[in-house]
């Protein structure tokens, strides 16, 4: 498995709408496996294809924080939300992407999500809490769409500026 480098906002990148996977490959499930240690390496919870500037509907994600607690790696090729809750939940949002930067996000509590997995079958599976929020933040990368679109422009211009900057000494090295 390799590590991959993580886009940083601003990128276009970041805001085109992510092509579906048609047929499963070894050459996707290599890919998949590299977001895995890629975004356990960050560390982070979820990872989806765009912020290593691969344009296909696929994420990755593990939520279990508990220590102790097993690790649950799920792979999802071309991930659809099929219901949400009426009931919202409001979560701290943070983003590989946009390191360093949080912002609150009140999304739908529980979700239905269909997907295709690493073995190439479909899976239907209801998710809460964290699990919920961080599926459809990922789902959002697919379509373009980062945490911060949520905020107040005023804060999405003050932590798109920060990430310039960071970006230009990145580059400096
Ligand atoms: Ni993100």
């Amino acid at each position: 498995m390799t590590k991959r480098p993580i886009l940083i906002h601003p990128d276009p990148r970041l805001k085109k709408v992510c092509a579906s996977v048609p047929d499963l490959s070894d050459e996707l499930r290599v890919l998949a496996d590299d977001m895995l240690e890629t975004m356990y390496d960050a560390p982070g919870i979820g990872l989806a294809a765009p912020q290593i500037g691969e344009m296909r509907r696929l994420i990755v994600l593990d939520c279990v924080k508990e220590e102790g607690e097993a690790p649950r790696p799920l792979v999802m090729f071309n991930p659809e939300i099929v219901a949400s809750s009426d009931d919202l939940n409001t979560y701290e949002e943070g983003c590989l992407s946009i390191p360093e930067q949080y912002g609150e996000v009140t999304r739908p509590a529980d979700v239905s999500v269909r997907w295709i997995d690493r073995n190439g079958n479909e899976q239907t599976e209801d998710f809460g809490g964290l699990w919920a929020t961080c599926i459809q933040h990922e789902i959002d990368h697919l379509n373009g769409k980062l945490f911060i679109d949520y905020l107040k422009p005023l804060r999405r211009q003050m932590i798109t500026r920060k990430m310039q900057k960071l970006k230009r000494e990145m580059a400096r090295g």
